[in-house]
């Protein structure tokens, strides 16, 4: 068990509340991009729970981060020294149907909410089927592909808060989606999302969906580990054209590659450690800046220490 651990008696509370704990758990078992050191993990799997947990590492003055699916994440290879990081296990409620409104838990998987609202004929998700990761990962950076962005869709987001873990309901006023970017903070758990889908017929949603995935198969290294697009847009360009322009795809740092597909896709293809895809990801700011005048912010989400 690590120092912090037993300093605060973590291990004991985090049974109590009928979660399980993970001292040094390797964080490149949970991310996409296969890359990350250890850090401490706690998994809660009892939604009604969350609350009390978040109360005690604020009372405790332990910060955390939120692990969702682990599809958008880069992590330092010396892993995490001061936070614990938060998963919540899937809740087996699952996806609630009410007329056009849907209620999701956070942890459920986008693609299978996507499919199971498309069996009850609703659609406008269609452009998610692809993207990885859970639904509250989707919420906090607005995951969004093929003309659809989830915030739009959003009606309610149910989300514990620190500093006291008090469970809040944000409408449409708090819960603010804009390109990659939510209202949420890094640290607010969300625990469900209310969605309003419009109504359609199944076989033109499938229709849809299968249009998404042939497109994002050609043009998206699917088959290896990366965690999408590693810039995001800058307004009017698209970063993935600029780094083809300029003739990086294949470029290699170590174990990590620029993807031949898709230049703003990194793939880690031959054992990559963070560090490489850090080389490298500053490789493709420095070419950009100087032939485009741009500077390309990260779209992938970083975990470093603080200093
Ligand atoms: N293009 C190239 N070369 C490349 C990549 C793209 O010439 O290597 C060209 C394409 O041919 C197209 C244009 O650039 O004309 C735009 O490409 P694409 O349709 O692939 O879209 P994108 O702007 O590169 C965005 C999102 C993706 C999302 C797709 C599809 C960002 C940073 N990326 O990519 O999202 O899947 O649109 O809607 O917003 C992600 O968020 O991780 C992600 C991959």
């Amino acid at each position: 068990m690590s120092s912090l651990a037993r300093e605060i008696g973590i291990a004991e509370k985090v049974a109590a509340l009928g979660a399980s704990w993970h001292p040094s758990e390797p964080l490149a078992a949970h991310t996409s991009l296969g890359v990350g050191g250890p850090a401490d993990l706690v998994r809660i799997h009892d939604l009604g729970r969350v609350a009390g947990l978040v109360g005690f590492l604020c009372d405790r003055g332990v910060s955390w981060r939120l692990l969702g699916g682990g599809t958008n994440l880069l992590v330092v290879d010396e892993g995490l020294r001061d936070d614990v990081v938060l998963q919540l296990g899937r809740s087996p409620n699952g996806v609630r149907f009410n007329g056009h409104r849907v209620e999701v838990p956070a942890a459920a998987n986008l693609g299978t909410t996507v499919m199971e609202c498309a069996k009850r004929n609703l659609g406008g998700m269609e452009g998610l089927i692809g993207v990885p990761g859970s639904v509250g990962g989707a919420l906090h950076m607005n995951a969004g592909a093929y003309g659809t962005q989830i915030g739009d869709l959003v009606r309610a987001v149910t989300l514990c808060r620190g500093p006291g873990g008090q469970i809040e309901v944000w409408g449409p006023s708090q819960a603010r989606f804009e390109y990659r970017h939510s209202s949420f903070a890094p640290e607010d758990v969300l625990l469900s999302v209310s969605l309003e889908l419009p109504e359609r017929p199944y076989a033109e949603i499938l229709a849809r969906i299968k249009q998404c995935n042939q497109k994002r198969r050609a043009s998206q290294p699917i088959n290896e580990k990366s965690a999408g697009c590693i810039f995001k847009n800058p307004a009017g360009h698209s970063t993935g054209k600029m780094i083809d322009e300029l003739g990086l795809k294949g470029t290699r740092v170590g174990g990590a590659v620029i993807s031949d597909l898709h230049g703003n896709f990194i793939v880690n293809r031959y054992g990559a450690s963070a560090a490489d895809i850090f080389r490298l990801m500053d490789l493709i700011r420095e070419r950009v800046l100087k032939a485009y005048g741009i500077e390309l912010k990260e779209e992938v989400i970083v975990w470093r220490n603080r200093m």
